[in-house]
């Protein structure tokens, strides 16, 4: 059984690779290389899995609040591309900011099972730590 909460921050980013010219980051990224930025309203899912214990909760709502917390702000209303968290990737694609996301969360949260983060309304990537 899991369980899950929504989170939400809005954050502004640029999807260019230092590596590549700036032809390169064009053709690759088209507008969303645009600068100087732009913005989403990011949601990120949080699902946890487990067997709900005698009370009746396999975590209680709260708990995952005050693990996820401290994590939206420190992405809220910032630029993404110059946040430390987002050092070791080359770019803050949707793929790389789940894992970085996931790497912060797992340790604290146990049971972690699934990370969903949406772009927008279409589009987004979900993440289970597979690639670990
Ligand atoms: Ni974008």
């Amino acid at each position: 059984m899991k369980i899950y909460k929504w989170f939400e921050f809005d954050a502004s980013h640029r999807l260019n690779i230092d590596l590549l010219s700036k032809d390169e980051n064009k053709e690759v990224f088209g507008k969303c290389n645009n600068t100087p930025s732009h913005g989403h309203t990011y949601k990120l899912k949080v699902v946890v899995e487990g067997r709900p214990n005698d009370y009746g909760m396999i975590i209680n709502y709260n708990d995952i609040s005050k693990v996820v917390k401290p994590l939206i702000e420190i992405l809220d209303h910032n630029f993404l591309n110059d946040l430390e968290l987002f050092n070791s990737i080359p770019c803050t694609t949707t793929e790389l900011m789940i894992q970085v996301l996931w790497d912060y969360l797992e340790p604290k949260l146990p049971g972690l099972y699934k990370l969903e983060l949406k772009e927008t309304d279409k589009t987004g990537c979900t993440y289970t730590g597979e690639m670990k």
